[in-house]
């Protein structure tokens, strides 16, 4: 990663948050958040909606003022010296500053200019946006009549009129179809082969998996568990197969099957068994060829990947069971 830009000394911490706190009025939003960001990675806050990860990006990106604690960006203080940390960020925002009247082109003109370039270097700036973000298109449409996903590239395209040196985009893919977030996504990582730092806030635990080096789980303003994807994954348990609605004596019988060749999670209660982390399509052969020769009725087999509700339930300490039915998880979180 990064290996393109030479110019990137990777020990170099480009965002540092130190105990970051943010209050608005009574209600704490930020709590105590702390953070190291290298040099050319990816680095995505991970939380549902009102975890504070749009706070956390705009007290990093200058345009709220801690309450307490303190960050840098490249360096930079957030507050002290705002100015240069506006001059080396660029934030696109979950709800991006697109004129919705003008069109795609327009409206990268309008951010270049803006940007106080001239006429002759905007349009050339411009174009080799347009070109790399495949605007070329819907060049002439009206923003506020392209698609989702093409008016996230345009945002995407807009946030680069000045290659900034750390590029923090606030859930790019919310609401986006999954073959608009499938190219947002390689967008993205192109972005990163370029050698940008990257600061990503997403719900989606699939997003931050397919894109970052290091996940901050955020919750209710706190960072409750943080690592490499795979270090997070470990902690929340892998995919399962989920056989559900046992008849009253297939529970023992499947259990008989499976219990030599897997570690079972048997909730009797639910007439459910789990079969932790299959993980290629021989364990999930050998878990349906073994119900096959059990006659048990089931009313469902599935596949199953951990939820985000499961990272939090598991991550928090709030879950007692590392693989719970989907109904226990909807009793806790009502
Ligand atoms: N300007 C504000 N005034 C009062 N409360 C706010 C303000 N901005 C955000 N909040 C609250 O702070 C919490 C975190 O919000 P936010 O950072 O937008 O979360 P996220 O981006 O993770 O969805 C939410 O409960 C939200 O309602
Ligand atoms: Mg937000």
């Amino acid at each position: 990663m990064a290996m393109t830009n030479d110019a990137i000394n990777s020990d170099e911490l480009v965002v540092v948050a130190t105990g970051l706190t943010k209050h608005f009025a009574d209600f704490v939003a930020v709590d105590n958040f702390n953070l190291e960001v290298k040099a050319g990675t990816v680095v995505s806050l991970l939380g549902p909606n009102g975890a504070g990860k749009t706070t956390i990006v705009r007290m990093l990106a200058t345009l709220s003022e801690p309450t307490s604690g303190s960050a840098t960006v490249c360096g930079y203080d957030v507050v002290r010296d705002a100015d240069a940390v506006r001059g080396v960020v660029s934030l696109t925002g979950q709800f991006a500053a697109l004129e919705d009247n003008l069109t795609a082109e327009e409206n990268l003109l309008l951010m270049a200019r803006l940007r106080g370039y001239s006429k002759r270097t905007a349009t050339r700036i411009v174009e080799g946006l347009i070109d790399r973000f495949d605007i070329g298109e819907f060049r002439d449409k009206l923003v506020k009549s392209v698609s989702g996903g093409q008016r996230r590239r345009v945002d995407l395209a807009a946030s680069l009129v000045v290659q900034p040196k750390v590029l923090m985009l606030d859930e790019p893919t919310t609401g986006l179809d999954p073959r608009s977030r499938q190219v947002v996504w390689s967008t993205i990582r192109e972005l990163v082969q370029g050698g940008v730092t990257l600061f990503l806030t997403t719900q989606y635990l699939e997003e931050a998996d397919a894109l970052a080096d290091h996940i901050v789980l955020i919750d209710h303003g706190r960072a409750v568990a943080a690592g490499t994807p795979n270090e997070l994954k470990s902690q929340i348990g892998d995919q399962r197969v989920d056989i559900v609605g046992i008849d009253a004596n297939g529970v023992g019988l499947i259990v008989e099957a499976l219990s030599s060749n897997f570690q079972l999670v048997i909730d009797h209660n639910r007439r459910t068994v789990s079969v932790p982390a299959p993980h290629d399509l021989a364990d999930l052969v050998a878990v349906t060829g073994a119900l096959a020769r059990v006659s048990a009725h089931v009313d469902e087999i599935a596949l199953r990947r951990p939820t985000l509700d499961d990272a939090f339930l598991a991550l928090t300490g709030q879950a007692s069971e590392p693989y719970q039915q989907d109904q226990s998880i909807a009793e806790v979180t009502p």
